[in-house]
């Protein structure tokens, strides 16, 4: 008895036999391939093109005939004349299986599309959005058979699709009636499919098959920049990506002091509420405008925020979260219509997804870079710290996984920072000083050239050199630091104690001139011992907070130590580790992940599983609360000096030994050594 053919699918691997006759979508079906499909079969989509081979595969056992696979027909070559098929491939809902047959998949035709990620990262992101498309035929209505347009399309859904329930809100049961009969009952529909949440909900219905895409905006909502990417959701492709500056600035720069306008206003959160909404809708049809797309097309958004970001978006007042115990009204995950978070500029039935907080002070945000970075699935020790004017910091392995948040406040973002400026064109970004003769260069945002290369002053003279930014203060200190021009206290020393008069009497205090454009007409730029206490100070907070982390685990050392952020991600890790913001580690095994609280928005965003996975993954993690732990001021304290007073940074001395000096001569006016803030400022 001759056997049915065999077909084998690649690149999964997947084989079986079907009678001849079968088509190879109904193969791919039955053996779990993943191969696409809108139409449901019906040679319109195109989305299930596969591309046979043929000859003799000694590795699958299989010789395939030139008609393995049934001639082409009307349908297919309809579809070439009008769109084209690229050569070689075939719609796999038409071609049937004759005899044994090897079928490859192309990857655009897989619906769980993997889509590799330009930053270097621990995961790839497998494309399976809550809501997907799906063409469908609706039987019209009967006399006999009184059913409603709703009903019916739920069976369609059901038999086609294999869809168990749907619902739809009026308006789009206002849209479903016009909109079948206009289309002879041929429709498609972009269904949203929570994780939680059997019942689909059909967001909205188009005349025939819709071939425009769905579109998703993530959000990485922080208390200073709002910043969008707009997603394709069938490749995972980012479309525009935008930000605007939070207009809440106006209520306060850092989150303790909105905290403070909402207790000292009545009515003030609420104004901020509003404010934050109509921005992130402006955004939105900016975006889409950016994109070339309808902004209807925007059936999902996905959040990531700290928490007082989080209730304030949502219309919580965010009183609670300024003082101990920082309750949080809701630590879960929020799903709602985006339209209930002031979303009028996109799809009128759009979904948003919040992710959820992992404590009072650890919000969504780091929820997502945890999301991103998978602290939880590395084998080794991983330090995740997320620099922004409040740190998120993330320790963990497999075994287990801890966070907290850390009050740096924002000199690491150049602000209160006497030439501080924020990171634009025209900002110093690097700073070397030679050990030798003490004289800085510099490279400036805007130009490539460092200050001592032919070429700098002209590339530069229309911008001028206007400030430093936060990753120029960071290189800065810890330039001075190296160069031994000041101690490890924190101390800047006088011309005479250093040799150069680069180092200038400052009041009591000195500084460091890097560059003095007075006679241009620009700044003189300097610095001052307030600059260094400054950095010290935001420094002190994020070490602490990474060696509680430390304690709890019973750990003095970590493997590895991830910056994530987009700040993070100009940060120099040697400079970084000179200064003691971070734990001493090999500096191979400094890493930047760049925006990775914006990279977990785009998960969540582009995978409903990811949804599940961070809700669990929260929930295992071990919350730790700066802000009541006594250990947090002895660590800050000890953390002050550069790069600390107690703890030995092995690693650091063999890549950057640091002179032993010190300009305490006791007449020095030095402001307090481990004076430290208590203040809650957001990214
Ligand atoms: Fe749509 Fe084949 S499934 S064209």
């Amino acid at each position: 008895m001759s056997q049915d053919p065999l077909v084998v699918f690649t690149p999964s691997g997947k084989r079986g036999r079907f009678p001849a006759g079968t088509p190879v979508l109904t193969a791919a079906r039955q053996l779990g391939v993943d191969l696409d499909s809108v139409c449901g079969g019906r040679g319109i989509c195109s989305k299930c093109q596969v591309a046979p081979s043929y000859g003799e595969f000694s590795k699958h056992g299989v010789n395939v005939a030139p008609d393995a696979l049934s001639d082409w027909n009307e349908v297919e070559d309809r579809y070439n004349r009008k769109r084209g098929l690229k050569p070689g491939r075939r719609l796999g809902c038409q071609a049937q299986i004759m005899r044994d047959v090897v079928i490859d998949v192309p990857p655009e035709s897989q619906v769980h599309k993997q889509v590799v990620r330009k930053a270097a990262s621990v995961r790839t992101m497998i494309m399976d959005p809550a809501t997907k498309l799906y063409f469908v035929s609706v039987a019209e209505p009967d006399m006999h058979e009184p059913t409603g347009d709703l009903e019916r399309l739920a069976q369609a859904l059901k038999a086609q699709w294999d869809i168990p329930d749907v619902t739809a809100d009026a308006s789009l049961l206002a849209r479903l009636q016009p909109m079948l009969r206009k289309s002879g009952f041929e429709v498609t529909v972009a269904l949203h499919k929570s994780h939680t949440d059997d019942v689909a909900q059909v967001l909205e219905v188009w005349p025939g098959l819709h071939e425009s895409g769905l579109y998703g905006l993530a959000i990485d909502l922080g208390s200073t920049t709002v910043a969008a990417h707009l997603t394709d959701l069938e490749t995972g492709d980012v479309v525009a990506a935008s930000g605007i500056m939070n207009p809440q600035i106006r209520f306060g720069e850092d989150l303790m002091s909105r905290v403070s306008y909402a207790m000292m206003n009545p009515g003030g959160a609420q104004e901020m509420t509003r404010t934050v909404r109509e921005a992130i809708d402006t955004l939105a049809t900016e975006i889409a405008k950016e994109g070339g797309i309808d902004p209807a097309l925007i059936v999902e958004t996905t959040f990531v925020c700290n928490p007082v970001m989080h209730h304030l978006l949502l219309g919580i007042d965010p009183v609670e979260l300024g003082q101990a115990p920082f309750a949080l009204a809701t630590s879960a995950s929020v799903a709602m219509p985006a339209r209930e978070l002031g979303l009028t500029a996109i799809n009128a039935r759009a979904r948003s997804y919040i992710l959820p907080c992992i404590a009072g002070h650890v919000g969504a945000d780091a929820a997502a870079v945890a999301l991103s970075e998978q602290p939880g699935k590395s084998e080794d020790l991983v330090l995740i710290v997320d620099v922004g004017t409040n740190a998120e910091i993330i320790l963990g392995d497999t075994s287990r996984v801890l966070a907290c948040s850390s009050p740096t406040g924002p000199a690491f973002e150049g602000a209160q920072i006497s030439s501080g400026q924020r990171a634009a064109t025209g900002a110093i970004e690097a700073i070397r000083i030679d050990p030798e003769t003490k004289e800085p260069r510099f490279r400036v945002i805007g130009c490539d050239k460092w200050s001592d290369e032919a070429g700098f002053a002209e590339e530069t003279a229309a911008t001028g050199i206007t400030g430093i930014c936060g990753s120029g203060i960071i290189e800065a200190v810890a330039e001075l630091r190296m160069a031994g021009l000041m101690d490890d206290s924190g101390l800047i020393g006088s011309a005479a104690q250093t040799g150069t008069d680069r180092c200038v009497a400052d009041g009591r205090t000195n500084a460091y001139l890097v560059h003095d454009g007075t006679a241009e007409g620009g700044p003189r730029i300097t610095v001052t011992q307030g600059d260094v206490r400054a950095i010290q100070l935001a420094k002190s907070a994020l070490y602490a907070g990474a060696r509680l982390l430390m304690d709890e685990r019973g750990v003095d050392r970590v493997d590895r130590v991830v910056l994530a952020g987009a700040f993070g991600a100009h940060i120099s890790a040697k400079h970084a580790m000179v200064l003691g913001m971070i734990p001493d580690a090999p500096l191979d095994k400094v890493s930047s992940a760049g925006n990775a609280a914006g990279t977990g928005a785009r998960i969540a965003l582009c995978n409903v599983a990811a949804r599940a996975e961070i809700e669990r993954t929260v929930r295992e993690i071990t919350k730790v609360e700066t802000a009541i732990e006594p250990r947090f001021q002895e660590h800050f304290v000890a953390a002050n000096a550069i790069p600390h007073k107690t703890d030995p940074f092995p690693e650091l001395g063999k890549v950057a030994p640091l002179p032993r000096v010190s300009f305490n001569t006791g007449a020095q006016g030095d402001d307090g050594d481990g004076r430290r803030r208590r203040r809650r400022r957001g990214a």
